[in-house]
């Protein structure tokens, strides 16, 4: 035995991470089902300038020069390749060692994946990994789930390698079994709210001023000094400068406008119903991703008239500029706060069904580098948390109440503008309306419980009275009876 830790299945993500850990002191175990990759990564990194490779040309060699406990990554695909991975090595593993998957499986895989191991008294660790290619190289923002002890052998080298915000590192336990894997689920459905809201606000100020993607790049740019600095603002004016170097034209122009997912969104909202959570952003720009690339659908209607006006900015007026943009970035600001308040409200759910005790606060603050969605935004959640870890509502909190208040005016004038326009905005327009279904004193759903008693015996409650009460709609004079 002569290795700290092992990554099993060297792709870029699993490659990236084994040189994160050799260069952070650890001895790394690599191994590769094609071992070509194996041989790839050694000669390209294993003259010993980035630490400690052991190259394992089988299964067998990987697990026998792992120190016990042994802790093996897997780092495949998620899905079958993961549990064809798991039970090789499980075959070769002795109690108390631990396997550690960092790809984006879905939590419930992870959930039957843990008690499997347990079983055979291994520790099965899901673990949340963000940060793409760079962050596993240099620093991901790391979730794992699992038993503490796996976490106490474990933990030490993953905050190590982790991406650190003032010298805090970006990784914590998460809880037991899937937990790790369900934050992460819910870390990417509000990474698509994100990128789509981004995506929104360009389309606005795009069509509303008349403007070339380079002077868009620059308005994210400036955005990206305020309270909006975050690592999707940043990239958004970066691929928004980006010019085709043969043709001259945007880049952005010459891209197929058809967004694709691998289906972490769609998890997260099929997630998010089972557990009756509204999230209505994630749902939205999830949804989009899926009529952006319904290419029949598309054609069908693309000869439509949607009787749209203007949006009647006079762009060669720059007060009458400057004020549309600061409404499209209030607005955009707001409906961030719908969806991370969604989203949060989501983790507290997922939390509450499979018993898990997340720290709310402590998962926003290891989301504040390394991250996709590592935003100075996730600061303000973090200290929400802090100050009151049960909060029920994250946007009624400071300083997100206060903020939302503030920008709600804009929101309102963008989404009025872009309905008159033709311009769709999806999160904008469900945030928006999110935001006044729950601050409503009454809802008209008092109506549909009316409806769903009159055809189904339903029932209903009354404001007035305690009890279960149904209307025999059908008699003379309509009775009401008390059912309950
Ligand atoms: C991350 C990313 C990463 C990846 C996803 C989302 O946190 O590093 O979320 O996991 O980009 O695969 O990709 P899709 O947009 O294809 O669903």
């Amino acid at each position: 035995a002569s290795a700290d830790i092992g990554v099993y299945g060297l792709g870029v993500m699993g490659a990236n991470l084994a040189r994160n850990l050799a260069r952070n002191g650890y001895r790394v175990a690599v191994t590769n089902r094609s071992a070509a990759r194996t041989e790839k990564l050694v000669a390209a990194h294993g003259d010993g300038s980035e630490g400690v490779f052991v190259p394992a040309a089988d299964i067998d060699r990987f697990v026998a020069s792992l120190e016990r406990p042994r802790v093996a990554i897997i780092m495949v695909l998620a899905g079958a390749a993961t549990d064809e991975v798991m039970e090789q090595l499980a075959a070769r593993m002795e109690p108390g060692d631990i396997i550690v998957d960092c790809g984006n499986s879905l939590f419930t895989d992870t959930i039957r994946r843990e008690a499997w191991a347990r079983a055979r008294g291994l520790h099965f660790v899901g673990a949340g990994v963000s940060g793409g290619e760079e962050g596993a190289l240099w620093g991901p923002s790391i979730m794992p789930g699992g038993t503490p002890e796996s976490y106490d052998r474990l933990g030490p080298m993953f905050e190590k390698i982790s991406a650190h915000y003032q010298g805090q590192p970006c990784c914590a336990h998460i809880g037991a079994d899937g937990a790790g894997h369900f934050v992460k689920m819910v870390h990417n459905g509000i990474e698509y709210a994100d990128m789509q809201v981004i995506a929104e606000a360009y389309d606005l100020l795009r069509h509303g001023l008349d403007a070339a993607p380079a002077t868009l790049a620059d308005v994210f740019a400036s955005w990206n000094e305020g309270e909006l600095d975050s690592y999707l603002i940043e990239i958004t004016a970066e691929v928004l400068r980006q010019v085709d170097a043969p043709t001259g034209t945007p880049l952005v122009d010459l891209i197929v406008d058809r967004a694709s997912q691998k289906g972490t969104g769609k998890w997260t909202v099929q997630t998010a119903l089972d557990l009756a959570v509204p999230v209505t952003g994630i749902g939205e720009a999830t949804f989009a991703r899926g009529a952006s690339s319904g290419v029949r659908q598309r054609e069908a209607a693309r000869a439509l008239d949607g009787h749209a006006g203007g949006f009647g900015i006079d762009s060669s007026d720059p007060g009458a500029r400057d004020a549309f943009i600061e409404d499209v970035r209030q607005a955009l600001y707001a409906s961030k706060i719908v969806a991370y308040s969604q989203g949060f409200d989501m983790i507290a759910e997922g939390a509450a069904a499979h018993g898990w005790d997340i720290d709310k606060g402590g998962l926003a603050s290891i989301w504040r580098a390394g991250c996709i969605i590592r935003a100075a935004f996730l600061d303000d959640i973090t200290r929400a948390y802090a100050a009151r870890p049960d909060l029920p509502l994250l946007l009624a909190a400071e300083p997100f109440a206060t903020r939302i208040q503030q920008a709600v005016p804009s929101l309102r004038r963008v989404v009025a503008l872009a309905a008159v326009a033709g311009v769709p905005v999806p999160v904008f327009a469900s945030s928006l309306s999110y935001f006044d279904t729950i601050r409503s004193p009454r809802l008209p759903a008092a109506l549909i419980q009316g409806q769903r008693d009159f055809f189904g015996s339903h029932t209903y409650h009354r404001i007035d009275r305690p009890g279960t009460f149904h209307t025999l709609w059908a008699q003379e004079g309509r009775p009401e009876e008390q059912w309950g």
